[in-house]
């Protein structure tokens, strides 16, 4: 077991990589003794501040059920409801919360907001999502792997679809680089991880054994992959008007049944952080249908809806591998 206690998660780069793994253990623990009734609180007494300066369903969600589960209490803490931000600086923020609660969840933009928070809080302070990283994301995706494949994690290939220049690419890359895992990145080139991140990446690669790859050519980046992975096309924060040239960069990389198909492998898995444009049934959907003519766009709603789609279980596991965060760092 690894000692994780008082730490803050605000990026994968900050764990090693067998940290890494004890989490997601810890986390496949917590799954298994809440599924059989022998879940033990080990947060019981403590106060949790939820900050969501961007919307959540899945991250909130898992953080509230997680610390109840564990016997917490949260504050849920919206931008529009404090002063946070445009009255108050993050380090003032950080020290007045720092007194009340014994660990802080921030979902912003900046990364340095949630480096900040952690710098002054003098608690534990999780990243729910930046536009650099979702770290929370990555030891639920990882787990969800594992449970779905009979592979050790070194052995297991995922390619990632998409907008490689958002926090889900980001992460991806550098988590699956400490899983030691065989890592593509398929789009266009200049959608790519910044180098520097993609360095980092080869660095820990180097020490793990992991493969990693940036293609343009979707045959080549998924073959014979495990799980084929993607991300909405415009992330929160972008402005609207990108959809119109990432459409164009991004619509021969959306995953359908053929490029399901052409893994060559018939197991293969598809996941999704959610939320999806996979059809026309939200109020963005149907405005982007009518201007582009689009049906789907990152992933077509047959793969979505295909027995091959585990989407819904990874839902599920953002809760138990943000409770294993949670007793880590702040359990007793
Ligand atoms: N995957 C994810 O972070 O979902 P939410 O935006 O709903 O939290
Ligand atoms: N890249 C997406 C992930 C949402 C969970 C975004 O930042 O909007």
């Amino acid at each position: 077991a690894f000692n994780l206690r008082n730490r803050s998660f605000l990026k994968e780069l900050d764990f090693t990589p067998k940290e890494w793994k004890f989490l997601i253990d810890l986390a496949a623990e917590l799954k298994l003794a809440k599924y059989t009734g022998a879940e033990q609180p080990r947060l019981t007494g403590k106060n949790i501040a939820l900050i969501f300066e961007k919307t959540s369903t899945r991250t909130r969600c898992s953080f509230e059920v997680a610390a109840y589960d564990q016997g917490a209490q949260v504050t849920y803490l919206d931008p529009q409801g404090s002063q946070i931000g445009h009255k108050e600086s993050m380090a003032d923020t950080a020290r007045v919360l720092g007194r009340m609660f014994d660990g802080i969840e921030y979902r912003g933009a900046a990364q340095e907001n949630v480096e900040v928070l952690a710098r002054y809080a003098g608690v534990p302070v999780w990243n729910g999502l930046t536009d650099d990283w979702h770290p929370t994301q990555m030891l639920c995706d990882m787990l969800t792997m594992r449970e779905n494949s009979p592979k050790h994690d070194g052995e297991i290939a995922f390619a990632y679809l998409g907008d490689a220049r958002n926090n889900m690419a980001n992460s991806l890359l550098v988590s699956g680089a400490m899983m030691g895992m065989d890592v593509r990145i398929v789009g266009p080139e200049e959608l790519w991880n910044d180098s520097e991140i993609i360095d980092q990446a080869k660095a820990i690669a180097d020490q793990t054994g992991a493969r990693i790859l940036h293609t343009a050519d979707v045959k080549e980046g998924v073959a014979g992959a495990d799980f084929l992975y993607t991300d909405v096309w415009v992330s929160m924060g972008e402005p609207v008007e990108a959809w119109e040239s990432r459409i164009q960069q991004l619509k021969d990389y959306q995953v359908n049944s053929a490029a399901m198909s052409a893994t060559g492998n018939p197991n293969v898995k598809f996941m999704h952080c959610l939320p999806a444009f996979h059809d026309r049934h939200t109020k963005v959907g149907e405005d982007l249908y009518q201007k582009t003519g689009m049906e789907a766009l990152e992933v077509t709603d047959e793969v979505f809806e295909s027995p091959a789609s585990i989407v819904f279980d990874q839902a599920e596991n953002r809760m138990h591998t943000i409770k294993a965060i949670l007793v880590a760092t702040l359990g007793s």
